[in-house]
């Protein structure tokens, strides 16, 4: 949630940290800071607020030295505020740390130290970590480190930086990312690859309880034993341009806008689209695995959750087999029932999130198969699960989720149709037939983003309102989901997701004049129910918009359509959640809302 920038070597590290934090900003935004060796003492400037605030703060009152942390908070212990910022300084101010993750026992230890006459400044429990390892030095961080980490619970990722040896960063991990980039300037630590991209492509990515002592010319790595050991770079190709806003107003709009590429790059990645096959190396069960299987799980959090219902519907629908999709903040707190023949999908973009870990490991543990749906190579739930489904959506910046969730869905159609035809639901005619409708898909979603004037011109006259509902059936219902988990998110609007045909049972009783009613209509055999519960509504003064293509007349005389160009049912709702998404963006903008960073919310949450 927090993120973390550091660099040792030639250079002035002030520039390239701040420029890291720039980058990292969307990781975290109440307050932030700098820690620099200066001339052999330990240098900080903190600000609350947006990293403008700090950059200010530094110009003011200038850094400069060629070693150095950096910080980007989401507060979890403590107000957000200049003291409660990273980095932390023990008392002697020997000791900087940045610290990502939630150190769980840290009241337990703080007591303790404390009644060892050690003051505390903050609220925080990472000025817990710093005091001990200060009270634990001896004459090396190292050993300090193997002192002090066992002591830890909860989750972290560190960087630290000591006056004893003023050119080195020690760093280590535990449930947090944290990775380490050479460069021929200097070396870097980062809690993401976008924070030192500019300067690194070949990246280290560490493991769990790992320790990295990074100098200028040298990264040394260490085992959780205190054993050397050696590690392989892995080598980014992403552009830099897509960390960029490229003329757009909000990295949101633009990752909207970088849909049909994203659509037709995933596609392209699964499917040989020449001979209308899926490409059997991708995908993640051999046609004796789909055979055996008797339940398949999927498992997310937030958006990727909304992804997993779409992909565990479309599953039992068309493989016939049993298929579930959980939470992953419940999953593991349920005691779940795990079948012989069962295999899970975990699905995530940042692959950082710590209940889907959590979910992951415990997946695994019990023995079956889990394939991980991620956009992150190199992210612990990439590289801890089985097999990766690797979303080709490039870095997704806007804290709300959408080009990330339309390569999830597309995937899990993708698979829904493997698993189809592997099963013998599908015939080989029927499988390229869905192939062909999914590669129209980019296209037509080109032809959608051209009506974004009607939906903003329809957001201007309703940025007012204050409460909206999103309905549907079936396939249509969890779309809704996701179409008002972006309203609240960014326009926070109280939006509420509702099966259509429960609305009855309870909560058309909220429905009054001129509440607004966005009815997600896309699967056409239950469209005149659609219509009657519109109709349910709209008697009771709603005002009713209907999302989908191919209306039938009776959807027309009950509410205003958005169409869609003709699409297969199974696989519209990958199409009907871009004018959503839109909607959301102008509600937000006619609003004022700060759409990339959305208050409380941070990109991934790698904290429980
Ligand atoms: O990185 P993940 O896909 O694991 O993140 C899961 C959720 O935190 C995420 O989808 C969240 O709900 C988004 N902000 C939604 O737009």
């Amino acid at each position: 949630m927090c993120g973390i920038v550091g660099y040792t070597g030639q250079k002035d590290c002030v520039e390239f940290i701040l420029k890291g934090l720039t980058r990292l900003e969307y990781r975290g935004y109440d307050s932030a800071g700098i820690a620099v060796m200066e001339k052999g003492r330990i240098g900080v400037r903190k600000a609350k607020g947006r990293l403008k605030n700090l950059k200010n703060l530094v110009e003011d009152n200038p850094l400069k030295g060629r070693t150095g942390i950096g910080h980007t908070r989401w507060a979890t212990h403590g107000e957000p505020s200049d003291i409660n910022a990273h980095p932390h300084v023990d008392v002697n101010h020997q000791i900087a740390i940045v610290h990502n993750g939630i150190i769980e026992n840290s009241y337990v230890l703080r007591r303790g130290l404390e009644q060892k006459g050690i003051r505390f400044i903050s609220e925080t429990d990472t000025e817990v970590v710093v005091q001990l390892f200060a009270y634990y030095y001896k004459d090396d961080m190292l050993n300090t480190l193997y002192r002090v980490l066992p002591m830890l619970e909860g989750s972290f990722a560190l960087g630290v930086i000591d006056q004893h040896r003023p050119d080195t960063i020690y760093c280590t991990r535990k449930g947090s990312p944290l990775i380490v980039g050479e460069s021929k300037e200097g070396n870097l630590i980062a809690s993401d690859i976008p924070a030192i991209l500019e300067y690194s492509r070949d990246i280290y990515f560490l493991e769990e309880m790992e320790i990295a002592v990074v100098e200028p010319a040298a990264i040394r790595f260490y085992d959780e034993m205190g054993n050397f050991i050696k590690k392989e770079s892995s080598h980014i190709d992403w552009d830099m341009e897509a960390a960029e806003k490229d003329g757009y107003a909000h990295f949101m709009l633009k990752e909207i806008y970088q849909q049909p590429k994203v659509l037709a790059d995933t596609l392209n990645h699964y499917v040989d689209l020449e001979k209308m096959a899926i490409r059997r190396e991708m995908m993640p069960f051999s046609p004796s695995e789909a055979q055996a299987l008797d339940k398949l799980t999927l498992i997310g959090c937030g958006t990727a959750y909304h992804a997993g219902l779409m992909g565990q519907s479309l599953v039992s629908r068309l493989a016939r087999l049993q298929s579930e999709c959980d939470m992953a903040s419940e999953f593991r707190y349920k005691d779940p029932i795990i079948e012989k023949n069962e295999a899970f999908v975990v699905i995530s973009q940042s692959g950082e999130t710590a209940d889907t870990i959590a979910a992951l490991r415990l997946a695994k543990a019990s023995g079956s198969k889990v394939a991980a749906l991620c956009n992150v190579i190199g992210s612990t739930i990439a590289r801890e699960a089985h097999q990766l489904l690797y979303t080709v959506a490039g870095p997704e910046i806007a804290v709300a989720s959408t080009k990330a969730y339309s390569a999830q869905v597309l995937v899990l159609m993708i698979l829904a149709l493997d698993l189809a035809h592997l099963r013998g639901r599908l015939s080989d005619e029927e499988l390229k037939a869905g192939l062909a409708e999914l590669a129209a898909l980019p296209q037509k979603a080109e032809a959608l983003l051209e009506q974004k004037e009607h939906i903003q011109y329809f957001a201007s006259r309703q940025f007012n309102c204050k409460k909206i509902f999103f309905i549907g059936r079936l396939l249509d219902f969890y779309l809704a989901m996701e179409a008002a988990l972006k309203q609240k998110e960014i326009s926070y609007i109280h939006s509420e997701a509702y099966s259509a045909g429960e609305l009855k049972h309870g909560p058309l009783a909220l429905i009054e004049e001129g509440t607004l009613v966005m009815a997600m209509t896309t699967q056409h055999h239950v469209m005149d129910k659609m219509a009657s519960n519109i109709q349910e509504a709209r008697v009771r003064g709603g005002t009713v918009v209907a999302v989908g293509s191919s209306p039938t007349p009776e959807l027309r005389a009950v509410a205003e359509v958005w169409e869609l160009p003709p699409v297969d049912d199974r696989f519209a709702p990958l199409l009907a959640i871009i004018p959503m998404q839109l909607f959301a963006y102008y509600m937000a903008l006619q609003r004022g809302c700060d759409i990339d960073k959305p208050r409380n919310l941070a990109k991934s949450v790698t904290v429980e």
